[in-house]
């Protein structure tokens, strides 16, 4: 039939590093120059839906973001598309009743919940439900660690977005990148009581991108090899010892650690890069402050490429921890101290317009 149109959808849930990524050895095939650790905020509600279809009626491969038509001819998009044709030109091969999906024009229509490229992973988001739409699309028996291979591809940290809980990613050593693939490292119901507050500092388009970011980091920083080949290896392994024995201060202690590291290679580069700005250092000053009052380590900032905080503490301290970053925005000159809590797992604060 020519008329017909295959559609398969899927959601994926933002990532929020721990471990930071930052830096590339191959760019073009996302090849990081150190391994990574992130926390999946898979109970929340800032998920990237996506529809992927095909039909020989379509003209040619589309990308619709939260509405409006993207340009799907950028390598890591092209990568993606190629790496699953391939995957499902197998498959008919194989089985030729199987209907010829793959020399299809591809349409995907995707939405995020939240603001796009404002530091909030919605790449990682984006890229892993992309991949997966189009891999239930083409009924292909690929695991999300096959998977993740492929979304790495389109954006680095979109390969530990298909997995829940705790993930990690090696960086491999290959050159084709066949063994830089995520992994998890516990479910989320390894640690139940996890809580994540995310602060929307600002919901604008973040200045320098991840992607020239790091080039330039890598280029410039002379703290970046350190951090690279000494400071995160050790840390992946303490981290992995401190999420296996839900040790929260060793976990908070190495996350806002590593937050900063990577925040001070960016401060390096040339010309310097920030992403961080005054309400992130009251952000920071806050959590200093909760965890001195509780004379222990409580909750745990962290900050991507953006001016957004991630502050993850554990269900019982949610009154201490909430109430007093609620308190820092309503402090704030025209900041609104709105809080939106589903089951208490992810809280925005969001600035008022
Ligand atoms: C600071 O995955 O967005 O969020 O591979 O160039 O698409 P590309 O970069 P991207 O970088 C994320 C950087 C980070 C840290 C992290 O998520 O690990």
């Amino acid at each position: 039939m020519a008329s017909e149109i295959h559609r398969a959808s899927t959601t994926a849930p933002v990532n929020i590093a721990v471990i930071k990524y930052w830096g590339k050895r191959d760019p073009k095939l996302n090849l990081p120059t150190n391994s990574s650790l992130s926390v999946t905020l898979s109970q929340s509600d800032l998920r990237t839906h996506t529809t992927a279809s095909c039909s020989p009626t379509y003209t040619h491969d589309e990308l619709i973001l939260n509405g409006s038509s993207q340009d799907v001819s950028g390598a890591r998009t092209q990568a993606c598309f190629r790496e699953l044709r391939t995957l499902r030109k197998q498959l008919e091969t194989t089985n030729p009743s199987l209907p010829a999906l793959s020399s299809m024009p591809l349409k995907i229509v995707s939405e995020n919940n939240f603001p796009t490229a404002a530091g909030l992973a919605s790449s990682a988001a984006g890229f892993a439900a992309l991949v997966r739409s189009i891999a239930n699309l083409y009924e292909l028996p690929a695991s999300p660690t096959e998977l993740s291979r492929i979304a790495r591809q389109g954006s680095g940290s979109a390969c530990r977005s298909l997995f829940g809980g705790y993930v990690g990613w090696e960086q491999g050593s290959q050159p084709d990148g066949s063994d830089s693939l995520a992994f998890e490292v516990a479910p989320a119901s390894h640690w139940p009581t996890m809580r994540a507050v995310i602060l929307v500092v600002s919901a604008a388009k973040k200045g320098v991108s991840s992607t020239t970011g790091m080039q330039t980091t890598v280029a410039t920083s002379s703290l970046f090899p350190v951090r690279a080949n000494d400071t995160v290896p050790r840390r992946m392994a303490e981290m992995q010892t401190a999420i296996q024995e839900r040790d929260f201060e060793s976990f908070a202690k190495l996350t806002m650690m590593d937050s900063n590291s990577f925040h001070a290679t960016c401060l390096d580069t040339w010309p310097p890069i920030f992403y961080l700005n005054d309400v992130s250092r009251a952000a920071i000053k806050a959590v200093e402050a909760i965890n001195h009052a509780a004379g222990k380590i409580v909750a745990a900032y962290t900050f991507d490429a953006g001016p957004n905080a991630v502050v993850y503490f554990e269900e019982e301290n949610e009154g201490i921890v909430a109430g007093a970053l609620r308190k820092l925005v309503g402090e704030k000159e025209g900041w609104k101290g709105e809080a939106k809590s589903d089951d208490a797992v992810v809280e925005k604060v969001v600035k008022e317009a």
